[in-house]
């Protein structure tokens, strides 16, 4: 059975667009009760400006409240040297850098042009000197709301800039769901041949209803880490008509009944992601946790036993 891990993004890439703001406690709350179910990764929260994200304004307490699992790594997103002083400051167990491999969501997201987010990303990876792993979030890989197609070979290109300062792993983001499975496919081989060393981590959007395709695409290409959202809540607020990640328990429970080893304890998994519509205040995307696993079948209409019998007789 191969093992597939996955990282859960709902209190980052989840709230981040919620226009509501979520608590403190809550959070501290949902994250420990993620960190009960079985994954090898949590992204907290982020250390951005807490005017571009004041939804997580809160992320030194939660990261000094949450309830550390062994075993499970707990990531935080980092734009610059800033942030990146208080996610060590924080003790998180991963700095997940992020830019943008389009120029316009990068000015958009970040209000920078890309070579100088990475000259500061690079200014991280040498001021952090190998104490904590170092991922770093590409986004608009498969597509950009704004400019539209991104080349492969530009993903390539950043991506390898970034290998070169020695991190440990990538996460190829498709921010607003543009990529499909046959783009996926290329883009995957691509980099698992190029980044063999590397921890390679895919992370989709399911706004246009490809996200599961694209999973299934990356998984039967050789990934192995995916990022995902319970109750498929997320966005970047500074992508035009950016939509929810895809759905943590669709993804799991799909890659379960595959026979795939995801790791995780499915009956907790879900329990928590019921409690998404209640936390954000409205519906969720997410659809396992509405319909119930495969397994989870109904009792048959009496009438059903009434024909059985008659048949029978
Ligand atoms: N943490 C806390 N405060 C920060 C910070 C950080 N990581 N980075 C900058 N700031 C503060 C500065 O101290 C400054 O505060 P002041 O005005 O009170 O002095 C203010 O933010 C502006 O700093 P500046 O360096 O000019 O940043 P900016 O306004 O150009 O914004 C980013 C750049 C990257 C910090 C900001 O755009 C950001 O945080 N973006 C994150 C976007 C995001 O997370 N998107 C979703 C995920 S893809
Ligand atoms: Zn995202």
């Amino acid at each position: 059975m191969k093992r597939i891990y996955f990282n859960e993004v709902a209190t980052r890439d989840g709230f981040q667009i919620e226009p509501e703001f979520i608590a403190t406690d809550t959070k501290v709350a949902l994250v420990d009760a993620i960190s009960e179910c079985g994954y090898a990764k949590v992204e907290v929260t982020s250390f951005t400006s807490p005017r571009a994200i004041s939804m997580l304004r809160d992320a030194e307490e939660v990261m000094g409240r949450i309830r550390r699992v062994p075993g499970v790594e707990y990531t935080v997103l980092v734009p610059n040297l800033r942030g990146a002083e208080r996610a060590l400051e924080a003790r998180a167990d991963e700095l997940n850098l992020v830019m943008s491999t389009s120029e316009t969501h990068n000015l958009a997201n970040l209000r920078m042009p890309r070579e100088k987010s990475f000259a500061a990303l690079a200014d991280v990876v040498r001021m952090v000197d190998g104490r904590t792993p170092v991922n770093v979030s590409l986004s608009t890989c498969f597509g950009c709301p704004m400019e539209g197609a991104v080349a492969q070979d530009e993903v390539l290109r950043w991506a390898g800039r970034f290998a070169a300062l020695g991190v440990r792993g990538l996460t190829i983001c498709d921010t607003t769901g543009m990529a499909h499975p046959a783009q996926v496919g290329r883009m995957v081989a691509a980099l698992q041949q190029v980044f063999a060393g590397l921890q390679l981590t895919l992370h989709f959007h399911n706004t246009r209803g490809m996200g599961l395709a694209n999973v299934l695409a990356a998984v039967q290409g050789g990934i192995a880490r995916f990022d995902g959202s319970l109750g498929g809540l997320g966005g970047c607020p500074y992508a035009p008509g950016a939509s929810g990640n895809i759905s943590s328990e669709d993804a799991i429970h799909m890659l379960d009944a595959m026979g795939y080893d995801t790791g995780i304890d499915i009956g907790k998994l879900l329990a928590v992601a019921r409690r998404m519509p209640e936390i954000v205040g409205h519906e969720v995307p997410g659809q396992v946790a509405k319909a119930g696993r495969i397994t989870d079948l109904h009792p048959a209409p009496a009438s059903v036993a009434q024909l059985q019998k008659e048949f029978s007789a």
